[in-house]
């Protein structure tokens, strides 16, 4: 299964791809990530991107794009995939087409951006493999260290509250045009991701069949 995951940054995407993933065994693309990654080794890409990452804009589509045409060709793709904040423009979502990529279904999480604020600051990440906890709601087991590959989970720049509402109002204008772009091709479902991780879950995964 090819899917997409679309919602606001905090609502849940990362999160719920992590379960997907799990579940059937295909892998989660995350454009957020591969930048981060790229920043972190001061690579020529994420030179390019660190400075629209920290402000809380997008990276340019043909940085984006040609990372994602990369990562979708290798091995591990072949049995489907889960695109987890990408697309996030319109053009993005032209060149996916472009590639031929055949999407099964484009699943909207929806959370109001109010509930978006209080998520973001109890956020934590693993600065080594990406996975995202919350201090509350869903706590790494050791105070401070992912449960997966014991890599350092810290808070990321761009969760400070300014650069949230300057991401929240990026997706309003760029992204969020999205879901009106693939409920034309009959491809978007829609479902509620206020709720807590586990019944966020279980919703996620009806709704994909799984
Ligand atoms: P990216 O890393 O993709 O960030 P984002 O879309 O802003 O999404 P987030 O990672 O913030 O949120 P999420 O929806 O994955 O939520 P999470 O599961 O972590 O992108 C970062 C930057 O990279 C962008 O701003 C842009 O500059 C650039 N970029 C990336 N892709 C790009 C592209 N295609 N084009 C151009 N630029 C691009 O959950 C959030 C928190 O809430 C966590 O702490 C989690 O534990 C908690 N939580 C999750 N679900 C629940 C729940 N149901 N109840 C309670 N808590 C919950």
């Amino acid at each position: 299964m090819n899917l997409i995951l679309l919602g606001a940054p905090g609502a849940g995407k990362g999160t719920q791809a992590e379960v997907i993933s799990e579940k059937l065994g295909i892998p989660q693309i995350s454009t957020g990530n591969i930048l981060r990654e790229a920043v972190k080794n001061g690579t020529e890409c994420g030179l390019k991107a660190k400075s629209f990452m920290e402000s809380g804009a997008l990276v340019p589509d043909e940085v984006v794009i040609g990372i994602l045409k990369d990562r979708i060709a290798e091995d591990d793709c072949k049995n489907g995939f889960i695109l987890d904040g990408f697309p996030r423009t319109v053009p993005q979502a032209e060149a996916l087409e472009k590639m031929g990529v055949n999407i099964d279904l484009v699943l909207s999480i929806d959370v109001d951006d109010e509930v978006i604020k209080a998520r973001i600051s109890g956020r934590r990440v693993c600065e080594k493999c990406g996975a995202s906890y919350h201090i509350e709601y869903h706590p790494t087991k050791v105070e401070g260290v992912c449960d997966k590959c014991g890599g350092k989970a810290a808070q990321r720049k761009d969760d400070a509250p300014e650069t949230v509402v300057e991401r929240l109002a990026t997706y309003h204008k760029q992204t969020a045009p999205l879901a009106d772009f693939y409920a034309a091709r009959g491809k978007l479902k829609r479902v509620k991701g206020l709720d807590g991780v586990e019944e966020t879950s279980k919703v996620v995964l009806e709704a994909i069949n799984a």
